[in-house]
């Protein structure tokens, strides 16, 4: 009786110590550590509900994700995920908040406020514009950045968030390139007077100076450009700076923004990479071979902490991996490669193993993606193909058909399989409706996959159903799997008691 009555006991107050403890695992906080993110572009025509992209990260363990605007879809997704947000203002943008604290009050309400909170999406950051200072933007949103900051800030402050919330500039290199080793860096002279303004607000906010680099452009853009510079493996080719010296391009190019701040007095003032990638294909040096070595390289160099000769010991905060997914419909005007930069396809699925430093050696690829039906548009066999061609050139401005050119994937399939290919790119870029098939009758709709070895012939993504999937549920099912444990624990204790 006595035993029953302490067993009752210890089941009591282990069953309320176990609810208290449940109550108190928060469930945010977990990507606290981690300084890896990736930016999350959607200029796709196949785009995954955000859920599943949200889904997705998470499951990779990616704490931190940018924005290049304030997209609804994605920050709702956000909500309750635990990830580390930066949002965007767009270039286009800008002259209209720097023109009226009225409109950067609505942009911070209508984009910041209602999305954060507890169960909120974390958002950290807002980055004024996307490299604004792009010298082929020939000036054009230069005087607004500034402006757009003081009113934004302004209105964080009056929607109390500026203590948790920083706002940042995503530069491009070009704004200080042109040296020859890093020592010479500075910033180009029309940018000299902004950027300074510029570090002095980050400065007095505590916020880190906000850089894209990419060597793979280098690389691309010169042809003497030593090759092995661009990767992390040493190079035969090292830059020899006065007692420095320098084996890759990424330590080569953070370290002449590290001195052109110091030639501004700025040169303590913390440093992000807003963007740092490699594309897969799209070029001869645009393959997965490549993009792993850098990627992985990357990693493990930030990882390490190793630093750079001007900042030895000190990684950069922050860096944004260039990018989550292929965007098939951005421009071609850089090149083929623009629209492979994902380290995942567009519908989610790993192009190459990737460790994170977050405990995989690989990449956990999307789940629920709601493609459509497993259909294609190909060239009919019995047709002949002779007047084709405005045909493909129509599928092709419309749709994706980079994977056909040199350094793509599809680049071998022959004549016909060049037509095939551009017929199904088109045909689900219009979501498979059947006449996009048609083509005067040389298109063919086929329940065989025509893939080829590594060309893969897509499915498009169905985007028509709203999403049921909520990502922030993974809290209550950790909530769930706590108690299990809890009754486990208390289960033992019993026995305990018996015995
Ligand atoms: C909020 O952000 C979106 C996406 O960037 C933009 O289109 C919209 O104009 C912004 N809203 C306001 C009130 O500024
Ligand atoms: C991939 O790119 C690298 C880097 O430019 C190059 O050295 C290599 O030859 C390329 N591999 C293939 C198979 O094209
Ligand atoms: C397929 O198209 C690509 C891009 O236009 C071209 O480079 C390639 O030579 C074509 N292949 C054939 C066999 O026509």
């Amino acid at each position: 009786m006595a035993a029953a009555n302490a067993g009752a006991m210890v089941r009591f107050v282990a069953a309320f110590l176990a609810a208290v403890l449940v109550m108190m695992v928060p469930c945010a906080p977990r990507a606290a550590a981690a300084a890896v993110g990736v930016n999350w572009g959607t200029v796709s025509a196949h785009r995954m509900p955000a859920p599943v992209v949200v889904e997705l990260m998470r499951a990779n363990r990616i704490g931190r994700v940018k924005l290049f605007d304030a997209d609804q879809a994605a920050l709702r997704a956000l909500m309750g995920s635990g990830l580390q947000v930066m949002v965007g203002i767009t270039n286009e943008m800008l002259q209209g908040i720097a023109a009226s604290p009225a409109a950067a009050d609505a942009w911070v309400a209508r984009n910041v406020s209602r999305y954060v909170g507890p169960g909120g999406a974390d958002i950290r950051y807002i980055a004024v514009g996307n490299e604004p200072f792009l010298t082929s933007y020939q000036g054009q949103f230069q005087s607004y950045v500034l402006p757009a900051m003081t009113n934004i800030q302004q209105s964080l402050v009056k929607a109390n968030l500026a203590r948790y919330i920083k706002l940042v500039v995503p530069c491009n290199a070009d704004a200080y390139q042109s040296a020859s080793v890093p020592s010479q860096g500075v910033f180009r002279p029309d940018l000299i007077q902004i950027i300074t303004q510029l570090a002095a607000f980050l400065s007095s906010s505590g916020a880190p100076f906000v850089v894209n680099i990419y060597p793979f452009l280098s690389l691309y853009q010169s042809s003497d450009f030593p090759q092995d510079y661009a990767f992390f493996d040493g190079s035969s080719h090292p830059v020899v700076d006065g007692p420095n010296v320098y084996y890759n391009a990424f330590d080569g190019n953070f370290d002449t923004l590290v001195s052109a701040l110091s030639k501004i007095g700025y040169g303590q003032l913390p440093i992000a990479i807003g963007e740092v990638g490699w594309p897969t294909e799209g070029a001869p040096s645009a393959n997965l071979t490549a993009a792993r070595a850098f990627t992985q390289g990357l990693i493990s160099h930030v990882l390490s902490n190793k630093g750079t000769p001007l900042r030895p010991g000190v990684p950069p905060m922050d860096v944004y991996l260039f990018s989550l997914l292929d965007e098939e419909q951005k421009s071609t005007l850089p090149g083929n490669f623009e629209r492979h930069w994902g380290v995942f396809s567009f519908d989610g699925q790993a192009k190459y193993p990737l460790n994170l430093g977050l405990g995989s050696p690989v990449l956990k690829n999307a789940k629920d993606v709601p493609y459509l039906p497993p259909r294609w548009c190909v060239a009919n066999p019995g047709r002949d193909l002779n007047n084709v061609e405005n045909h493909l050139k129509l599928a092709c401005t419309m749709a994706d058909c980079t994977t056909l050119y040199y350094g793509g994937s599809c680049n071998a399939i022959g004549e016909k399989g060049n037509i095939s290919y551009a017929f199904n790119s088109y045909y689900q870029l219009r979501k498979q409706d059947a006449q996009s098939c048609d083509f005067d009758g040389l298109g063919m709709i086929t329940y065989l996959d025509p893939s080829i070895g590594d060309c893969r012939f897509l499915v498009g993504i169905d985007d028509s159903r709203t999403s049921t999937i909520y990502s922030s549920g993974d809290c209550s099912r950790r909530r769930f799997g706590l108690w299990i444990l809890a009754f486990l624990v208390i289960g033992f204790l019993q026995i305990g008691v018996y015995l």
